[in-house]
Parts: C-alpha cells; structure tokens; sequence
C-alpha cells in the first residue's frame, strides 16, 4: 500500500491549530491501527486494492485516507450535506476516483451492498445513534466474507459516566450508568462489544482505548506549552493497548475478523 496523504496537521502538530491538534490525538490511535490492520488484510488476500466499506462515514475524515492508501472506498451514509462535504474532500485530496457516496443507512445496507462482496467495514461513531444497533452487527457479517475486517469505533459507558460526575452532573451520571439512555448518545462497555462481535461471527483481534486524555487536557496547553500535542498523542499512543484504561476511554475501537 502506497503512504497515505497525511491529514491537515498530520505531519507537524507543531504547525497546526489546537482543534486540529486535538482532533489529531482523537484520531490518532483509530488511524495507526487500522492502517496497519488494511495492511494485513490486503496482504493477505494478495488483491490489488482492497474494497472498503465505510458505513456512516459521514464527511469521510477516514474514508479519504483509506483511499489514500491505494484502496476504493464506498461511503453510505444518510446525510446528503456530509456526502457533498465527502466528495469536495476527496477532490481536493485527489482520491476521487477511489470514493464513492451513496445515500442510504445501515439499515438498508443489505439492499445496497452485495453479501460478501467488500474486504473491510468501517462503522465508527455510528452504533452510538442507532435506536438498535444489534441488527447492524449481522448487516456487517453480511456484506464480509470469511478473513474479512471489521473496524467500529463506540463511546465508552464509563468515561461518561465519570465525566458526568465531574461535571457536577451526580444525578445524570447515576441515570446513565443505570439506565440506557432512551434520547441521546448511547455508551458501550468492552463486554458489550465484545458480545455483540462475537454474536454476529466475528473474532475480535483487538479492542483499543481511544481517547482516554484527548478530551482533559486544557486547550491552553495545546496551544502554549511547546511538544505538548506530540506528548499527547504519545501518551493516548502509550495506553491505548492496555486493557485497564479501556474503562476510561471515550470510545472503544475493536477490530474483528469476519469468521
Ligand atoms: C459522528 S458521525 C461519524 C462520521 C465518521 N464515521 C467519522 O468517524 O468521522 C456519525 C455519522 O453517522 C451517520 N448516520 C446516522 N444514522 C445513520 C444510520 N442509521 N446508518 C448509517 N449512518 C448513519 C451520520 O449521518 C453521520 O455522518
């Protein structure tokens, strides 16, 4: 696979704004995982350039830079706004070719995308506004052959529940860890994911933790203290693979392999 177009403020965190920097360290653990894992499933399957799947992909922050690794890149998603802001992004990063908009949803998936036919699925931050994101588990199966990757990313129940709290929110932090939330966000727990994933026939390679200090550190020391946006993304980097900061991550990203 050819190196990916880095996104903006990839390169230099150094050189970019502090949402830039901060976007970057929230990403930052999603993207080096799954570029690695593409890596294998391509080298694998011994293809040319492997079909991805990106469900949800929105204005295609990751659909664009899978392309940019040589693969073509299929987003359905709902929003007609977040597909046209899809398409500009992938002229101005010169992978138009390799990126496709479709308007639909995950529910309809099965009518859109032939049952085995791409080589990987993406699905981050989508499961979160389903009313039931169980049958969107079996949609994934569907459209995967065996060997095939799965990459979804989720919030994280606990790391909401907390943040609740140290808003002073006792009451909200207590109803969510309690109850799902019937408006809003929903949150998962590794063990939810980790059911639905094996429940729909997939082997679960790894589940990371993203996002575990990206959302506490102050805005002023990204902006102020030089190297403080690299030692960021070092430090989401450092935890990301070990299991007891998974409870304290904003979201969880697990990798699976269609069985
Ligand atoms: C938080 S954004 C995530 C965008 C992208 N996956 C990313 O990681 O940058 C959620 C996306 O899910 C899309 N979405 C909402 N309901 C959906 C559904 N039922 N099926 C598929 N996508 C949906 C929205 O239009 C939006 O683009």
């Amino acid at each position: 696979m050819a190196s990916a177009p880095p996104p903006p403020g990839a390169g230099d965190p150094g050189s970019a704004t502090v949402s830039q920097r901060r976007g970057l360290a929230r990403t930052a653990v999603v993207w080096a995982a799954l570029e690695t894992a593409l890596g294998s499933v391509l080298r694998e399957r011994r293809a040319e350039r492997l079909r991805v799947l990106d469900v949800g992909g929105g204005t295609g922050d990751f659909a664009v830079r899978v392309a940019g690794l040589g693969a073509d890149v299929l987003v359905v998603d709902p929003s007609p706004d977040a597909l046209a802001a899809l398409d500009r992004r992938a002229r101005e990063r010169d992978v138009a070719d390799r990126v496709r908009g479709l308007q639909g949803d995950v529910e309809s998936l099965s009518s859109l995308v032939e049952p085995g036919s791409v080589d990987a699925v993406l699905c981050h931050g989508v499961l979160d506004v389903l009313p039931d994101p169980a049958p969107a588990w079996e949609a994934f199966a569907r459209v995967l052959p065996a060997g095939g990757l799965l990459s979804v990313v989720v919030g994280q129940l606990h790391a909401a529940v907390l943040a609740r709290a140290m808003a002073g929110h006792l009451h909200q932090a207590r109803e969510l860890l309690e109850t799902p939330p019937t408006s809003g966000p929903r949150r998962f727990t590794v063990d939810d994911v980790r059911a639905s994933a094996t429940g729909a026939g997939f082997g679960i390679d790894t589940v990371h933790a993203v996002r575990v200090f990206s959302d506490l550190v102050p805005s002023a020391l990204l902006d102020l203290e030089p190297g403080a946006a690299e030692a960021l993304l070092a430090l989401e980097s450092a935890v990301a693979e070990r299991p007891e900061y998974l409870p304290l991550a904003q979201q969880l990203h697990v990798l699976a392999t269609r069985v």
